[in-house]
């Protein structure tokens, strides 16, 4: 069978062919904005190549485009006439006249080797771009840093003063509207420069701005001397004016021999200078002077040093393009950030969670900076490494980028199609933060729990940052959207503690199980009801945890709402004749001695379960042949929709280790009936469970018995007569001392828990016949 390409009618061939011999001398300008034509953009989810798709639309040819992922980008083109497929095949390039590649795509992609195949002109994306600005007075912003904000601000500053500009900027504009744009009755064209890839060096602008230089993208350049030569390219091809930022010192060097140059910044040198200058959390206040005269005041409606430079070079190429000053001066004050350019995702009194592209250390210790000014309490961060070769090229920067951070979690490389280097992780940038005496910084190699860790180290009056130019905005936006809901809670619990992600391996005294998503401490009934009720209304999820003797947590922790009523009402015991109230988050133990301090005996059993009432009435706990609800008069507790409830123990059912009425109610405190005794019985009996406990129980960290004695043999002895005891999994063990224990030897997790318990589960089914049921209660996601 022939390729598809061959079977066509003859002639399209020759149409084709015709275009082919022209491609020779291929007149890309008049190809691009004066014909219209078939093009195929390969990588046309990237930032870069969407903007040059929607030029390409406007312009009016018909555009195709591939790639691995769509994205909203491509969705939008989609609905703009972009014709998408989300792979890349050879026939891609069949129906195209031209097919153009952005850096990103590597040379055996099989659009490009068609393309490349069929002799049909294959360019990459900043050919086109700079073939599209002849078209125009082309304006290119260039630099390491700031460029996207920069050509932003050039075009909103451009547009305002009534220039009609065209624009092309490599991120979503919201006050552009679009990333690109072409405008058929403005004479400029301002555009964002790529230096990553050398392709600084296609254009010939009317003006050029450089913003900085340094070391940056070293897997693809040698050193800063060949980064410097490309930008000195651009320096050559610049017809007119070249702006460059005085202050950093090698755009400096590389500019000042130049004729034709505006130099910008604090330096008294500078033609555009600022000064007095006022950083406020979310704006900036200077004044900016041309040379000796002062132009006037201006404020800058986005944050930090950095943006003022920014600033300052947009200032000076508005001027001298024609612009009032007061004009510039009003536009800056209405600028917005670009999107991942300090991008504000949640905002109250108490948090405030940004986002930001930086991913470069100088762009990290400014983006920290303007945190740290923003006058908040304390400033986390989270950051993800972009590239492997940065990570090895920059990581004794990237150790000292981080000191305006008081908390920093760092997750693994965010690869960008590189393939992995052996030895580099994100480790590597924790060892360096480390070397540089950073007390607080750790390392998340699992990506999906980078918010836990920083939502549970988070206070009120925190700011929070998400860092990095791969998809780490992901898990801040997880955390903005439970923090939603934490304040919620807060506010329904007044005083009361709600906190994210809390581990509730804290909780439990097994010491094993991952986080709850929202953990709340009421303080009183109203409350707790009130949580009932939200929790309903929300559609959350809701688990009431005392003290966490009973459970096993799985690793994934529990999702939605886990109430945890201790303190205030819920700590509260009334001793009243020879009856005891105790609220629910009471110690059982504590029980027990307070029916001792009034003499009053019946209730030493308690001394010997780590749990507290809610627990206790849950499971009907029990020890040294008593159980729980043999001494219970009433109860008190909440139905599923927050209503009280009083109910006697004749009213109620009870099981061993069962008390079902608390599967969908909450118990909220129990009476408890003791008989007057003697002090000196009590006690004996009370040295009597001590004893018992001392002897035949592990202390170790466990969960109690794990599983509920059957009818023909204690669960112990049968696990010791089995000779399981001492058999683990991981640092799960089957206690030595008792059988019905396992205990926690170190960093054991739920799923080895589980493992043993069920290796125990099925040698009893084997050997003896017997179904052992957990007493413990398992609860929460696996991993
Ligand atoms: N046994 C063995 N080998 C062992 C463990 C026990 O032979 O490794 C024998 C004991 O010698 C005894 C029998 O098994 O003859 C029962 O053992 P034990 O007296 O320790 O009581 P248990 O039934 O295992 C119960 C409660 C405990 C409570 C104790 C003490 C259950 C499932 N467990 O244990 O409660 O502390 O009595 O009163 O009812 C808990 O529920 O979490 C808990 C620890």
């Amino acid at each position: 069978m022939k390729p598809a390409s061959e079977e066509r009618s003859a002639p399209a061939d020759v149409a084709r062919e015709e275009f082919r011999s022209r491609a020779v001398s291929l007149d890309l300008p008049r190809l691009l904005t004066r014909e219209q034509h078939r093009i195929h953009l390969v990588g046309v989810a990237g930032s870069g190549m969407s903007g040059l798709a929607a030029l390409l639309i406007e312009f009016g040819h018909t555009v195709s485009g591939s790639d691995k992922v769509s994205t909203t980008e491509t969705n939008r083109l989609q609905r703009l006439g972009l014709r998408f497929y989300e792979q890349h095949r050879r026939e891609h390039a069949d129906p195209a006249d031209l097919v153009v590649f952005s850096s990103a795509i590597k040379n055996d992609n099989p659009v490009l080797v068609s393309g490349r195949d069929s002799g049909k002109p294959v360019v990459r994306r900043a050919e086109a771009l700079a073939a599209i600005m002849t078209a125009k007075r082309g304006v290119v912003i260039a630099g390491m840093h700031g460029k996207t904000t920069t050509s932003a601000m050039t075009a909103h500053v451009l547009r305002e003063g009534g220039l009609h500009p065209s624009h092309y900027v490599g991120a979503e504009i919201q006050i552009l509207g679009t990333n690109a744009h072409w405008d058929p009755r403005g004479d400029y064209f301002v555009a964002e420069g790529d230096e990553s890839d050398g392709t600084l060096r296609c254009f010939h602008p009317e003006h050029c701005l450089i913003l900085n230089i340094e070391e940056e993208h070293l897997d693809f350049y040698a050193d800063l001397a060949a980064i410097e030569k490309v930008f000195a390219s651009l320096v050559e091809q610049t017809a007119g004016k070249v702006f460059y930022n005085i202050d950093d010192p090698n755009t400096a060097r590389l500019c000042a021999k130049r004729k034709n140059t505006i130099s910008f910044g604090f330096s008294d040198e500078a033609d555009y200078r600022g000064g007095d200058v006022k950083l406020n959390a979310f704006s900036s206040d200077f004044r900016v002077y041309l040379r000796e005269q002062k132009l006037g005041e201006a404020v800058l409606n986005v944050p930090g040093p950095h943006n003022v430079h920014n600033a300052l070079g947009v200032i000076a190429l508005a001027v001298e393009l024609g612009i009032p000053f007061e004009k510039i001066a009003a536009s800056l004050r209405k600028f917005e950030h670009a999107r991942r350019r300090f991008e504000i995702k949640y905002e109250s009194e108490r948090f405030l969670l940004v986002d930001d592209y930086a991913h470069h250390p100088t762009e990290i210790r400014a983006t920290l900076k303007t945190a740290r000014a923003t006058g908040r309490k304390r400033v986390l961060a989270m950051f993800q490494p972009h590239r492997y070769s940065r990570t090895k090229a920059l990581c004794t920067w990237f150790g000292s980028a981080f000191d305006d951070a008081d908390r920093v979690v760092v997750t693994d490389v965010y690869p960008a199609s590189e393939p992995p280097i052996p030895g580099i992780s994100g480790q590597t940038i924790v060892d360096e933060i480390v070397k540089c005496g950073h007390r607080a910084a750790s390392y998340q190699p699992r990506f999906e729990r980078v918010h836990w860790d920083i939502g549970n180290a988070l206070g009120g009056g925190d700011i929070v940052l998400s860092l990095g130019a791969g998809n780490i905005h992901e898990q801040l936006s997880i955390l903005a959207a439970d923090l939603v809901i934490a304040e919620k809670l807060q506010a329904i619990v007044g005083e009361g503690d709600v906190r994210l992600y809390e581990p509730l391996s804290k909780h439990t005294t097994l010491r094993v199980g991952g986080p709850a998503q929202f953990w709340v401490e009421p303080q009183s009934e109203d409350a707790f009801a009130q949580l009932i009720r939200f929790c309903r209304d929300e559609n959350l999820p809701l688990f009431v945890m005392g003290r966490g003797s009973n459970l096993l947590v799985r690793d994934g922790g529990i999702r939605g709402v886990v109430i945890h009523p201790s303190g205030g009402d819920f700590d509260k015991i009334e001793v009243n004749g020879s009856e005891i109230t105790a609220g629910t988050g009471v110690k059982l133990r504590e029980v027990a001695y307070a029916a001792r301090a009034a003499n009053l005996g019946g209730l030493e059993w308690m001394e010997g379960i780590p749990g507290v009432v809610g627990g206790g009435l849950r499971m009907n706990a029990g020890a040294m042949g008593a159980q729980t609800f043999e001494n219970v008069t009433r109860i008190r507790y909440l139905d599923s929709e927050g209503n009280p409830h009083v109910k006697n123990r004749d009213e109620l059912e009870v099981f061993y280790r069962q008390f079902p009425l608390l599967e969908n109610n909450f118990a909220i405190s129990a009476t408890f009936r003791a008989e007057p005794a003697e002090r000196t019985k009590i006690d004996s009996r009370l040295r009597e469970s001590q004893e018992k406990r001392r002897t035949t129980q592990p202390i170790a960290k466990s969960a109690g018995c794990i599983f509920k004695n059957p009818d023909s043999i204690p669960a112990g002895k049968l696990v010791d007569e089995l000779g399981l005891k001492n058999s683990r999994v991981g640092n799960a063990r089957v206690s030595e001392v008792h059988g019905n224990f396992i205990v926690n030897d170190g960093e054991a997790t739920a799923a080895d828990m589980l493992q043993l318990i069920e290796n125990i589960k099925s040698v009893a089914r084997t050997k003896r016949g017997i179904d052992l049921e957990t007493e413990v209660q398992i609860v929460g996601e696996s991993e």
